[in-house]
C-alpha cells in the first residue's frame, strides 16, 4: 500500500506541482496548474492550494476556495482545480485530495463543497459522481455545477 499525504503548496514542491502530466485528451478539462498558482497568489485569504504526495513523490494538485461571502453559491466552498499525474491516476489520489478538501471545508463550517466541470468522454464527471457529488445546476457556458453535502 502506498502512503498518501497532503502538503501545502510551497517553494519545495511548486515545480513538481507545475509539471504534473495528464493523460491525452484530459488537458481540455483542466487549466494548467500555473494558473491556479497565480490565482492562489492573488487570493491568499480564500485560496487553499495543496499537493498530494504518494510515497514522497508529488502526484497531484488540488486547490480549494473558501469564501463564505462569495456572491455565487458555487464559489463559497469549492474545488477550483484538481489534477492527478497520468501515472498515478486510479490509485485513489483524487479521492484522497477531495476528501481532504471536504474535511477542511467542514472544519471551516461549510455544509457542502461544489465543483464546476465540463461533460465529455475524458472528463471528470464519473469521478465526482463516484465521490457522491450530485449536479445542482449549469453555468452560462454549459458546464455542470455539482455539490457534495458534508
Ligand atoms: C479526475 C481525476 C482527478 C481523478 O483522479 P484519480 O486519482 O484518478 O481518481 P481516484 O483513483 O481517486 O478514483 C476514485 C474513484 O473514481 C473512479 N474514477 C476516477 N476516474 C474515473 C473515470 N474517468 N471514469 C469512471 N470512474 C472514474 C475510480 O474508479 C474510483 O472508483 P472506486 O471507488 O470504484 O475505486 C483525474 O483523472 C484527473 O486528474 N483528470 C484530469 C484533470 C481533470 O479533469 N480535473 C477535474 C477538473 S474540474
Amino acid at each position: 500500500m502506498s502512503e498518501l499525504r497532503l502538503e501545502e503548496l510551497s517553494a519545495s514542491n511548486i515545480v513538481a506541482a507545475n509539471t504534473l502530466s495528464l493523460k491525452p485528451g484530459q488537458e481540455q478539462f483542466v487549466a494548467p496548474v500555473s494558473h491556479s498558482i497565480a490565482e492562489a497568489y492573488v487570493n491568499p485569504v480564500t485560496a487553499w492550494p495543496r499537493v498530494v504526495l504518494e510515497d514522497d513523490e508529488v502526484v497531484g494538485f488540488i486547490m480549494g476556495n473558501f469564501d463564505p461571502d462569495a456572491p455565487e453559491v458555487e464559489f463559497r466552498g469549492c474545488i477550483w482545480r484538481i489534477n492527478v499525474a497520468a501515472t498515478a491516476q486510479g490509485h485513489g489520489v483524487g479521492r484522497f485530495a477531495v476528501l481532504a478538501l471536504a474535511d477542511e471545508a467542514r472544519t471551516r463550517g461549510f455544509d457542502r463543497v461544489t465543483v464546476i466541470f465540463e461533460q465529455g468522454e475524458a472528463g471528470p464527471a464519473a469521478f465526482f459522481e463516484k465521490l457522491g457529488f450530485v449536479p445542482i445546476g449549469e453555468t452560462p457556458y454549459g458546464e455542470t455545477i455539482a455539490a457534495l453535502d458534508l
